[in-house]
Parts: C-alpha cells; sequence; structure tokens
C-alpha cells in the first residue's frame, strides 16, 4: 500500500517503576528487569501529520515539531536520534515530511520526565502510519512493534504502550518477557492493586541534575553493579507472588526499597550525586510515621528526582488524601501534587 499524506493522534500515559531499570548496555538493553503501573492522568497527546516528499528532495529526515503549539527548536535532535534509531525498522521514515505536534498534560517544568510518554506517543503514531503501508499487520505485532521502538526512544518508554502493569526485560518466571519491549504483566493481579493511587508530590520541579543517560552510564564500572542487578530479579520474582497474594505489607518492602536502591546507586557512582531535598526525607519520614500509626498501606517511590510519588489502595484514598493535605503540601514546591492512578497504556485519539 501506499499513502500521501494524512495524519495520527495518540495519546501514551507516563509509568512508575516498582523495580527500576537503572543500567543499560547497548542498543538500550537493559542491565535488569523493571515493571511498573502504568499512569492514567499523566500523559503526552501527540498528533502525526504526514506528506509524501517529492522525488527530488532529499534523503535526509524531514520533520517540523511543535510543543504545545509553538515551533520547539531544542527537543529536535533528541527526534532526530530517534528516527536515526528507528530507521531500519521503519524503512519509509525517509519517504515523508512529518510534523509532530506535542502536549502533556502534566506541567512540563514539572520534573516529571516526559520522555516515557513522549516517545510512546510518537512510537504509536510511526506505527499507525506503519499499519496502513501494511495493513495485514496482526494487532499483538502493532503493540510489540510500537514497544521496541519507544524502547529506543527512552527505555522505560516501552513500558507506557499497553497495559497496567508492565514488565520489561528478561525474567525467566515471566513469559514472553524481553529484553526488547515491554509485555503486559501475563498473570492474575490481586484486586487489592485494582484502581491503585498515585499521588505524585512536587518537591523539585528544576531541570534534572543528572540526565537518565549519564544515570545509566554510570552503572558501568559501579562497585556495586552486579549485585543490584541480581536483587532487581530477585525483588521481581517477589513482586510476582505479592501480585497473586495481594500482601501489600510486602509490596511497600520491595517498592521503597527499590526506590531507595536506586538513589544508593546514584551516590555510590563515580561521580556521585544526591537528587533527593531535604524535603523529600522529610515526606518520606512523614510518611513511615503515618503508616506506623495508622496501619494504613501507603508508600512512597522516587524517579531519578526529588519527587516523591505515593502510593496507595483506593479504599483508603480519602484518608491519604486528608493526610497528604494536611502534612505533606508544606514539602511540595508551591504546595503542588499530580492525582493520578493506575491506567491502561496508550490511545488512538
Ligand atoms: O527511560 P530512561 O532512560 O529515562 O530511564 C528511566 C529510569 C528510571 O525512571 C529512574 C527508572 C525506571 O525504570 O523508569
Amino acid at each position: 500500500s501506499t499513502i500521501e499524506n494524512g495524519n495520527f493522534e495518540w495519546s501514551a500515559p507516563s509509568n512508575i517503576a516498582l523495580v527500576k531499570y537503572w543500567g543499560k548496555k547497548d542498543n538500550q538493553i537493559p542491565a535488569n528487569p523493571s515493571v511498573s503501573f502504568t499512569l492514567n492522568n499523566c500523559k503526552t497527546i501527540t498528533k502525526l501529520r504526514f506528506e509524501k516528499k517529492d522525488a527530488s528532495a532529499n534523503n535526509n529526515f524531514s520533520f517540523d515539531l511543535l510543543f504545545e503549539g509553538k515551533p520547539k527548536e531544542d527537543f529536535k535532535p533528541k527526534i532526530q536520534k530517534f528516527l536515526e534509531r528507528i530507521e531500519i525498522y521503519l524503512p519509509f521514515l525517509k519517504d515523508y515530511h512529518f510534523t509532530i505536534d506535542t502536549q502533556n498534560t502534566f506541567p512540563h517544568s514539572s520534573g516529571i520526565a516526559s520522555s516515557a510518554s513522549g516517545m510512546a506517543a510518537l512510537a504509536m503514531n510511526f506505527m499507525s502510519l506503519e499499519k496502513v503501508l501494511n495493513p495485514e499487520m496482526a494487532e499483538d505485532y502493532f503493540y510489540q512493534k510500537a514497544s521496541f521502538l519507544a524502547r529506543l526512544g527512552s527505555g522505560s518508554a516501552c513500558r507506557s504502550v499497553k497495559g497496567s502493569v508492565v514488565a520489561w526485560g528478561d525474567q525467566k518466571n515471566i513469559e514472553g518477557s524481553s529484553d526488547l519491549y515491554g509485555v503486559e504483566f501475563p498473570y492474575t493481579i490481586h484486586e487489592n492493586f485494582k484502581n491503585y493511587q498515585d499521588t505524585i508530590l512536587l518537591v523539585d520541579k528544576g531541570e534534572k541534575q543528572v540526565s537518565s543517560t549519564v544515570g545509566h552510564d554510570l552503572m558501568h564500572n559501579h562497585p556495586y553493579a552486579e549485585r543490584r542487578f541480581a536483587q532487581a530479579h530477585e525483588n521481581l520474582d517477589q513482586l510476582i507472588a505479592i501480585f497473586e497474594n495481594g500482601n501489600l505489607d510486602e509490596f511497600i518492602k520491595v517498592v521503597e526499597s527499590e526506590a531507595l536502591t536506586l538513589h544508593a546507586m546514584m551516590m555510590t557512582s563515580m561521580p556521585y550525586f544526591i537528587l533527593m531535598k531535604p524535603n523529600t526525607l522529610q515526606i518520606i519520614n512523614a510518611i513511615w510515621k503515618f503508616r506506623n500509626e495508622t496501619q494504613i498501606p501507603v508508600c512512597f517511590t522516587l524517579d531519578a528526582g526529588a519527587n516523591v510519588h505515593v502510593l496507595y489502595p483506593k479504599n483508603v484514598s480519602d484518608k491519604v488524601l486528608q493526610f497528604i493535605q494536611d502534612e505533606l503540601v508544606v514539602f511540595c514546591q508551591n504546595r503542588q501534587y499530580i492525582c493520578d492512578q493506575i491506567g491502561d497504556g496508550a490511545i488512538a485519539l
């Protein structure tokens, strides 16, 4: 098939890792497997317009980039690099001129990484064009390849394509798991995790101190790397059991330990970084105190930054939100936080 011009539009959500991806090999192959909850409200919405180029046009990638409706030059090198990486899998890319029109539902400088949702949304759009050109493509293959392509944009983006709980990386006890793409967690998930809540406390909205590219690289020659990679496999095996039995105390132990281990890896690399802020620690201590006093199963996780994700089941959300408003918003920049919950993945609009 051929097509001259048209457009697609997809939304793709952010995701929050429970077992963290930190360290990679060549070609965006993760050094250890990871698993995440897909988010629902924090997402990127991307429209892709495409127009066949003249036969006489040069043989380069050709695209314009609009962010929130305005041209955005500083995002272009990242997209250019992404196109270079995926061209062998989408050989039509140089035949078209693209206009990529993208926006996020969360504030740009919130310290919430938009690379996962952004790269996933873009990968979905390119797959829609691929599907027009190859209409016989099966649905499963469509999503698998979309995740494969998203991984080449940003590793964690491969977990933002399809499913509520997504595993990425080869893990013996997860059938179908792969280093090349994310897979929807293939076993039953206890109803305790249904509608799980994630309230994101915006502690520091500044630019990231360390890009994730630099961070992953610091796991090369890291003194604790091998033990850490083995631990991620162990923690993922524990979570497989926890997803089935619904034991929230065990869930909390694995998830909080993973968050602190991610930061411990950064503190013990060379060069070393502390990405938590004083208010990050204030929040962690307040959560521990609240949990001890109330026995409410609320816990935290962290990304490679100072913001705190507060995770809890839907049935305690009134009490936890009250606690957040009473005791935690004082530690947030401009008292800002974002209420989110577990979602399902990318949607064609
Ligand atoms: O996808 P990247 O290369 O930006 O790495 C993301 C790394 C963490 O967010 C810290 C952990 C994860 O698994 O999402």
